[in-house]
């Protein structure tokens, strides 16, 4: 079955980017001139994603608005003359069919996504974590997807990770299948010991999901900091059926951390067609005082 649906969790509260997010969601926060999730929503759409779900809470109906249309806005805009930016600002309204639902209570990754139930029926879908932006020529989601159709199991998204920082993330047990892709069919959630790690691939911003991880999310208990998580649910699938993990081209960053959203910032500054250059020559200056 075609991978039409796509689920975006933004409920999240994103203490490590206080006072930031106090009432600014991290998913608007601004890369060059985009929100975060404008980025996602793009790449989703790039996949041939045309339904999504944004899960969103209280404090975050700015997400809304930025893919509303904003009529004084754009009355503005053409009047003045500026038909570029207008065409810009209608343009984000139209990108997909765009539905909003909000996870009443903070209670985790899985949580959130239990929440798209209803949305996504009896469809295998794909999660952009709203706080992941991933920039590459050939969209993420859309590489997951292409092995959910090859192998017709769930797929995670898959990057190696240090020894040191495993311990933060989860760990997979994987055998390769071919190219970037490997079958997986164990997980173990932040590993303690050195015994406990499977190998340094960890689950990383994107998966394609099938529709009976919502019966494994009703029946999973809250774990790590007392949240329902995703990966424990990934974990009885991988176990049971197995997955697929695409170790996905493409360069991620994460927005749910200090350095990794000035990292988004300057990489993706110095790809812009108009600022580029002069950014980069601002770069070489500043660089000579450092
Ligand atoms: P994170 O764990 O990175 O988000 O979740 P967080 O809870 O905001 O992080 P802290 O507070 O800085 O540690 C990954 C994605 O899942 C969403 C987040 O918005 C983020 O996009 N999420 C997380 C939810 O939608 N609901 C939740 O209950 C938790």
């Amino acid at each position: 079955m075609k991978v039409r649906k796509a689920v975006i969790p933004a409920a999240g509260l994103g203490t490590r980017v206080l006072p930031a997010t106090k009432s600014m969601p991290k998913e608007m926060l601004t890369i060059v001139d985009k929100p975060a999730i404008e980025y996602i929503v793009e790449e989703a759409v790039r996949s041939g994603i045309t339904d999504i779900l944004i899960i969103t809470n209280r404090g975050k109906g700015v997400i809304e608005d930025h893919f509303d249309r904003s009529p004084e806005l754009e009355d503005r805009l053409l009047a003045s003359g500026k038909k570029d930016v207008y065409d810009q600002v209608v343009s984000i309204s139209k990108l997909a069919n765009i539905f909003f639902i909000r996870q009443k209570e903070t209670k985790g990754l899985g949580h959130a996504v239990s929440c798209a139930r209803s949305f996504v029926g009896d469809e295998p879908f794909a999660v952009l974590y709203g706080d992941d932006v991933i920039i590459g020529d050939d969209p993420a989601c859309g590489q997951l997807i292409r092995a959910y159709e090859k192998y017709g199991k769930a797929v995670v998204g898959i990057k190696e990770v240090s020894r040191e920082a495993i311990s933060k993330y989860s760990s997979l047990k994987v055998a390769p299948l071919e190219g970037n892709m490997y079958s997986c069919t164990d997980m173990v959630e932040k590993p303690k010991t050195d015994e406990e790690v499977l190998s340094l691939f960890s689950v990383l911003g994107r998966c394609v999901l099938t529709p009976d991880i919502f019966d494994i999310l009703d029946r999973t208990a809250p774990g790590a900091g007392g949240e329902i998580q995703l990966t424990d649910a990934m974990k009885t699938l991988a176990r049971s059926v197995g997955m697929t993990g695409v170790d996905f081209t493409g360069k991620r960053y994460d927005m749910g951390d200090k350095l990794g959203i000035l990292q988004a910032t300057v990489e993706i500054a110095l790809k812009d067609a108009v600022l580029g250059e002069p950014f980069r020559n601002y770069l070489k200056e500043i660089s000579k005082t450092l």
